[in-house]
């Protein structure tokens, strides 16, 4: 394996890397100090940012200076401004925000520091998946630990700069991780996604001006400002700066949680970082970054892992978060997992959403369970067609379009093995490790 240079889990791997003594010792909250003292002013911060060309890491890969540079600027606007820090990791197959969150918590709140000094936001809320209760004792402890040293709260630091972090636990509705569902749950009412525009940064918490960043992106800036973006663009590509953290799952020897430059091929960590697929065998798919970025076959899989590269095959980076599926798994089977998630994480305001992921599962479930027919493929790609992009209030009805249509692109004819077969030709296994099996949904409808 190539060595390449590593920031994200340095500090991860010590002993109580979660302690406040710890993080100081490896010289944490220095750069919060020349920040806030030297000072950096908090339009360099953001310019900062910008220069390195940091992306956020929670899916859309959206440039993180310029999202910051929508806040207005605090002379004109006097409201109230927040940072809500997206912790409700629920894509599946995704897993990295839990590690920095569990073993390096104060990294995530120096990050939130400085990136509301930057927005000149007094308060931040992080919001937690309501499953992770470990990392989110392991960021509160924290918290009280910093807010001790005189960290976080009234005058950090003993200057005139000062800042509130609070914490909100999720109950478990992917829906709350779409950043405006985030804010309509932080505000205590139901996690339905609100239409855009307004943006969040004009009309966000409250109705105040708000910037909604993932856990990773967030604690990429103390290293960006720390080290500067001279420095970040030496790692990854020119338009996909950085490291990321990979999430690979699935049938691999040595799942985990893995830091990689962005541009890095998938081969190269399912084969090598991961150890290759199981037991000796062959990889039948692949998913690049959680399930809404669809399955690809495994002839692709020297694509790069970054924005552009995985545009250009037909997917997304999103969460970077690999699934490797080895040759006895069912694509059908798979989809039909997928689907059914999106169908119950949909939040029923938009019909094209409520209806269309319901229909999506019906369909895969009665292709996988024998009662299919030839014309569900092309259904598949008509539902799919009606729900996105860009003709609901969020984006989770493209969640479930995307791997709908890359399974009817890339695995065409296993669809129709199936309908022709009558039945699932892999025994209706799923793949070992895959999710349990239950009764089909509308087999006959
Ligand atoms: C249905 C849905 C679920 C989402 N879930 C998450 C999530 O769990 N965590 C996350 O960071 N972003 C999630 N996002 C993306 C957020 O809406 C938002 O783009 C992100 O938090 C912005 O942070 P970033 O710019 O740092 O990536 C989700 C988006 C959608 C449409
Ligand atoms: S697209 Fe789906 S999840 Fe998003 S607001 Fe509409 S119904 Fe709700």
């Amino acid at each position: 394996m190539s060595a390449h240079e590593t920031y994200l889990l340095d500090r991860a791997v010590t002993e109580n890397s979660h302690r406040l003594d710890t993080y100081r010792a490896a010289g944490g909250y220095e750069t919060l100090e020349k920040v806030l003292k030297d000072p950096v002013e908090p339009k360099q911060v953001i310019e900062e940012l910008k220069d390195s060309g940091l992306r956020g890491r929670g899916g859309a890969g959206f440039p993180t200076g310029l999202k910051l540079s929508f806040m207005p600027d605090v002379e004109k606007d006097p409201r109230p401004r927040y940072l809500a820090i997206n912790a409700d990791e629920s894509e599946p197959g995704t897993c990295k925000d839990r590690v920095l969150m569990r073993e390096d918590p104060h990294g995530l709140i120096e990050g939130i520091l400085i990136t509301c000094w930057a927005i000149r936001a007094k308060a931040s809320y992080v919001y937690v998946r309501g499953e992770y209760r470990h990392e989110y004792d392991r960021v509160a402890q924290a918290l009280e630990e910093a807010r001790a040293a005189g960290l976080v709260g009234k005058n950090v630091l003993g200057t005139d700069f000062s800042c509130e972090i609070f914490m909100h636990k999720g109950a478990g509705a992917y829906i709350c991780g779409e950043e405006t569902g985030l804010m309509e749950s932080l505000e205590g009412k139901r996690g339905h996604p609100r239409p855009k525009p307004p943006f969040p940064a004009g009309f966000g918490l409250w109705g105040s001006p708000t910037t909604v960043n993932n856990v990773e992106t967030i604690f990429n800036v103390p290293f960006i400002i720390q080290r500067g973006a001279a420095w970040y663009r030496t790692m990854g590509t020119a338009k996909s700066p950085g490291n990321f953290l990979c999430g690979i799952s699935g049938h691999v020897e040595r799942p985990g949680v893995y830091e990689v430059p962005l541009g890095i091929p998938a081969r190269q960590i399912i084969e090598e970082i991961a150890g290759g697929v199981w037991k000796g065998r062959e990889l039948k798919a692949w998913i690049p970054g959680g399930s809404s970025t669809g399955l690809m076959p495994a002839s692709t899989i020297d694509t790069p892992m970054d924005h552009d590269s995985l545009k250009e095959a037909g997917s997304m980076l999103g969460t970077g978060a690999i699934i490797a599926l080895d040759e006895t798994a069912c694509v059908v089977r798979a989809s039909e997992v997928i689907a059914r998630f999106y169908d119950h994480e949909s939040c029923g305001q938009c019909s094209q959403c409520r209806e269309g992921t319901q229909w999506l599962y019906q369909v895969f479930s009665r292709i996988e369970h024998g009662h299919g027919r030839v014309e569900d493929v092309e259904l598949l790609e008509s539902l799919a067609n009606g729900m996105a992009p860009g003709k609901t209030i969020c984006a989770l009805a493209d969640a479930a379009a995307i791997p709908t249509h890359a399974v009817v692109r890339h695995f065409r004819d296993e669809l129709l093995q199936h309908v022709e077969l009558g039945r699932c030709p892999f025994d209706g296994n799923g793949g070992e490790g895959t999710a349990t099996r239950r009764e089909p949904a509308g087999a006959s409808a």
